[in-house]
């Protein structure tokens, strides 16, 4: 192990949609540390420009780095696709997005090559998922659909309701139409109300999300580099950028798991260069 082994891991989203990447990324990597930032101050990032999301998701990793983090896990579709490639240019350590993964199980998994994607407006009008796909199989059928209501009715206080029934109905009924055998869950947020969204989506249509292919690579890439902590129980702290109290009762309702204290931490806009 070189000398970062024991430096935490630092995660960020816009809210609490990256403890979907978090919770599989304890199960796979227990003896790891962690550090997560829920941007809530900013959130939702799907209605935010490239510009704005590419400073503010630098700002945040130099906050990870300064907390001695080893490598910046973008847990976010939408911050991903706005500055994944901005974050690698600028950072030392390696930093690692979702939707690449995503994008290849799909194409894995789908017979018929009728591909389904539900997403923000930001990730889906920035075109990365299609091109992505496009990449592993030129010929796969994407049926994308920005679904801007979804994320924050899951962030709200009590999500399970009628409106949230009837706004899965309405977006997934492109891909009831459109036929498709697999659904990219191009969303960190989506995996926490996957039970409603497989209840629209096409019978038998497989669900692909982020939490565990990233999980997967993530562990691949420390083990390459040799910064896997080789043993113990991992530790994991959490902070956001709005109101903490709220952040800890929908964050803790979802992992399901004691959250300790919540930092409130204001990381700033990195200047564009
Ligand atoms: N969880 C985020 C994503 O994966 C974004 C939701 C939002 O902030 O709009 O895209």
């Amino acid at each position: 192990m070189d000398s970062r082994g024991d430096s935490p891991i630092g995660i960020f989203d816009s809210g609490v949609g990256g403890l979907t990447v978090l919770d599989e990324c304890l199960a796979r990597l227990p003896s790891e540390h962690f550090i997560y930032f829920g941007d809530t101050a900013w959130f939702p990032y799907g209605d935010r420009t490239a510009g704005e999301l590419r400073g503010r998701s630098e700002a945040i990793a130099r906050w990870l780095l300064d907390q001695g983090a080893k490598m910046v896990v973008v847990a976010c579709n939408t911050a991903t696709a706005a500055a994944l490639a901005h974050l690698q240019t600028r950072l030392e350590v390696p930093v690692i997005g979702v939707m690449t993964a995503e994008s290849h199980a799909a194409v894995q998994s789908s017979r018929s090559r009728r591909i389904g994607l539900l997403a923000t407006e930001a990730t889906v009008s920035s075109g990365s998922y299609q091109r992505m796909i496009a990449a592993h199989d030129a010929g796969a059928d994407v049926t994308a659909v920005a679904c801007p209501r979804l994320a924050p009715a899951i962030q709200r206080d009590s999500p399970y309701d009628e409106e949230l029934v009837e706004m899965v109905r309405e977006y997934t009924a492109p891909l009831r139409e459109a036929r498709v055998d697999t659904v990219i869950l191009g969303c960190t947020h989506y995996p926490m109300v996957e039970r409603l969204i497989r209840r629209h989506v096409p019978p038998d249509a497989v669900l692909i999300s982020s939490g565990e292919e990233i999980a997967r690579e993530i562990a691949g890439t420390l083990e390459r580099q040799g910064m896997l902590r080789p043993g113990g129980e991992g530790l994991y702290r959490f902070a956001c950028s709005g109101d903490p109290a709220a952040f800890r009762t929908v964050g803790s309702r979802f992992l399901q798991m004691p959250f300790g204290d919540v930092e409130q931490v204001d990381p700033g806009v990195a200047p564009e260069v």
